[in-house]
């Protein structure tokens, strides 16, 4: 039923043969992509959450997936063939969605893996060469607009397989890709830290992007503009 729903979402031409009795909105559109990117609980052990980040970054996100520079077999199926302005349609729906935030997990780590992840979010590691992601993702972590995303309310599993996919090249965006960068100055330990922090950090209720950051970026990034 998923698959079916997801072809008959996707296709353009499916689009067009949509009958007359179901309401023809983008939101209809887009449920299938809830059934994946909304979900809330136990279940919720690594779908990202998709609402209320910044339209530049889903829209680089969708064209990544579409043209291959972001390698997730799902996702890469879904966009095949999508013109840019329907990406852009879809991106600019998720971005104005607010969803209330997903509940907490525990991430099972030890108080030294938290505390060093935190160090790392916060301040980095100068000696390193190794930014505070703040400095980037926002003083709250909401994310920045146009196109930097906020790293609350992702899974640990999500976080740790994003780190993975830039060490070994399946996840880039334009470059300089300042992620991969950033990754090949992280050992494994600092990932599973940083993922483990992170992910039990509580999301405001209003996680909206910042509307800017002090520029430069401690490192340049081909994808932080539109
Ligand atoms: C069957 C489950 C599934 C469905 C349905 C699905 N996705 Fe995804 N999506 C995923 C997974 C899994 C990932 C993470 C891929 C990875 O590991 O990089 C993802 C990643 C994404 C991302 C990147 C998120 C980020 O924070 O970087 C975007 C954007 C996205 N999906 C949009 C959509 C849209 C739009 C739809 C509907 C057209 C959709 N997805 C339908 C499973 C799904
Ligand atoms: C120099 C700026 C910069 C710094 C510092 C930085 N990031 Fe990023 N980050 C970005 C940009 C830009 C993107 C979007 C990349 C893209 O378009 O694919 C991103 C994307 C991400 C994502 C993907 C989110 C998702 O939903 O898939 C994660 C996770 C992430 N960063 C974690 C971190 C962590 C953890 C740190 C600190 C150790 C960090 N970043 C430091 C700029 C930065």
């Amino acid at each position: 039923v998923k698959r079916f729903l997801m072809i008959a979402l996707l296709a353009p031409a499916a689009w067009a043969a949509t009958p007359a009795t179901v309401p023809d909105t983008m939101q209809q559109r887009l449920l299938a992509c809830t059934s994946c990117h909304a979900r809330s609980g136990a279940s919720e052990a690594y779908f990202p959450r998709i609402s209320g980040k910044p339209a530049g970054y889903l829209y680089h996100q969708l064209l990544n997936f579409r043209d291959g520079r972001r390698q997730a077999p799902i996702m890469n199926y879904l966009v095949t063939h999508l013109p840019e302005n329907y990406l852009r349609d879809i991106a600019d729906h998720f971005a104005g969605q607010h969803l209330a935030p997903p509940s907490l997990r525990p991430s099972g780590a030890s108080r030294a893996q938290l505390e060093q992840g935190k160090a790392l979010v916060l301040k980095g590691d100068v000696a390193r060469g190794l930014p505070a992601c703040v400095a980037c993702h926002g003083t709250q972590l909401t994310g920045v607009k146009p196109a930097i995303p906020g790293l609350l309310g992702l899974p640990r599993d999500y976080i740790n397989a994003q780190f993975g996919n830039w060490k070994n090249g399946t996840r880039k965006a334009h470059t300089p890709d300042c992620m991969a960068m950033i990754t090949a100055r992280m050992s494994n330990d600092d990932i599973v830290a940083v993922s483990s922090w992170l992910s039990e950090q509580p999301v405001p209720a209003s996680y909206t992007p910042a509307e800017n950051i002090s520029r430069p970026l401690p490192i340049r990034c081909g994808s932080d503009q539109p």
